[in-house]
């Protein structure tokens, strides 16, 4: 099939919404990154997302939404504290896992009886659920296992010739996916690390849970909250290690080795070998905005190895550590 390109104006995000509305899918850009979007509520639509992308059908999608009134469709006994953070962090990049109504397909779902909702801030994406009047089900645009798209053209090297279209919008402005909670009358627990931090949950849920499988390897066959949490993700094909460690002693290890470093800025000067720097070190947002097109163009530049120097674990670095540990499969190096 041809993948079209489409452009930001009137015309095309209209074309994009009829595109969904007759069962196709598009892949459209989300404050957090790009996402590839299907009608909720059509069997057919969803079941060209998971071929596309090569996902697994037992890995739920989230469903993005524009209006309170369409949450309050697909979601029921949603507790009051879920609606304050609906108030507090929507539109943005939060989802929250709650009990599902049964409105969307139970294909959205997995066979799960909860359901994962989202509303994006992002003008695109809100544009294209208004005009389609639809719920809009989107895992990120990337192929499965790969890491999520932050620019249309990540998307295109993924999926070209398998999409109906992709927005051609702009880079994503966080980065990195949502957070994902579940909230149940009991509270909640933090199942993925995002920009909208456990700091900040901690204001609305102070006792909010932290899934273990966040930061580190679930066993093998063990059941995980959430079903995304036990594939290989954001896997380039560059054996990484993850490096906890100072500034200094990160690169006397790199210069030692004589390996390809991931950095932050400050320290490339100091590293003999070759660098990709991914942000700067006191600034978690800047990491998140830039990791995912770095681990792309490791890929691309054929790198074999390579160390990364990890960020601190707090605020959206507890985010950027959780993709890492990942996209380096576990392989931690303390210093
Ligand atoms: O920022 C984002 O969330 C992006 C953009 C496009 O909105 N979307 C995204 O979707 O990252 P995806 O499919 O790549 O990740 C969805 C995650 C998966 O880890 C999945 O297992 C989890 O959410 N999830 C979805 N529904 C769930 C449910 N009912 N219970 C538990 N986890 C769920
Ligand atoms: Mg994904």
């Amino acid at each position: 099939m041809e993948t079209k390109r489409l452009n930001l104006d009137e015309e095309s995000l209209n074309l994009a919404a009829d595109i969904l509305k007759n069962g196709g899918i598009v892949a459209i850009p989300t404050e957090t990154v790009y996402g590839l979007a299907a009608c909720a509520l059509d069997k057919e639509a969803l079941s060209k997302v998971f071929a596309a992308k090569g996902r697994p059908q037992d890995n739920p999608l989230i469903v993005h939404i524009d209006s309170l009134e369409m949450l309050k469709k697909i979601a029921v006994n949603i507790p009051e504290k879920a609606f304050l953070c609906a108030e507090k962090f929507w539109p943005g990049p939060l989802t929250m896992v709650l009990e599902s109504s049964g409105f969307v397909c139970s294909e959205v779902s997995a066979g799960l009886d909860t359901v994962a909702v989202r509303m994006p801030s992002d003008s695109v994406a809100r544009a294209v659920i208004e005009k389609s009047g639809l719920p809009l089900a989107a895992p990120s645009a990337n192929a499965s296992g790969s890491p999520s798209p932050t620019s249309p053209f990540h998307v295109l090297d993924d999926l070209d010739g398998k999409i109906d279209a992709v927005i051609m919008g702009e880079n994503c402005r966080v980065g990195v996916e949502s957070t994902v909670i579940s909230v149940t009358k009991d509270g909640a627990r933090l199942l993925r690390p995002g920009a909208v931090t456990l700091e900040m949950l901690k204001e609305i849920f102070p006792d909010i849970a932290v899934d273990k499988a966040i930061l580190s390897q679930p066993e093998k066959d063990e059941k995980v909250a959430s079903p995304g949490m036990k594939y290989k993700h954001y896997a380039p094909k560059t054996a990484l290690y993850l490096v906890n460690s100072s500034s200094k002693a990160f690169c006397e290890f790199v210069n030692k080795e004589n390996e390809v470093a991931v950095c932050f800025k400050e320290e490339a000067k100091n590293i003999k070998g070759k660098t990709y720097v991914y942000g700067e070190e006191e600034n978690e947002v800047a990491m998140a905005q830039s990791l995912f097109a770095v681990l792309r163009t490791l890929d691309k530049e054929n790198i074999k190895k390579a160390y990364v120097h990890a960020p601190k674990k707090q605020g959206v670095g507890l985010a950027v550590y959780n993709r890492l540990i990942r996209a380096c499969a576990f392989r931690v190096i303390d210093l």
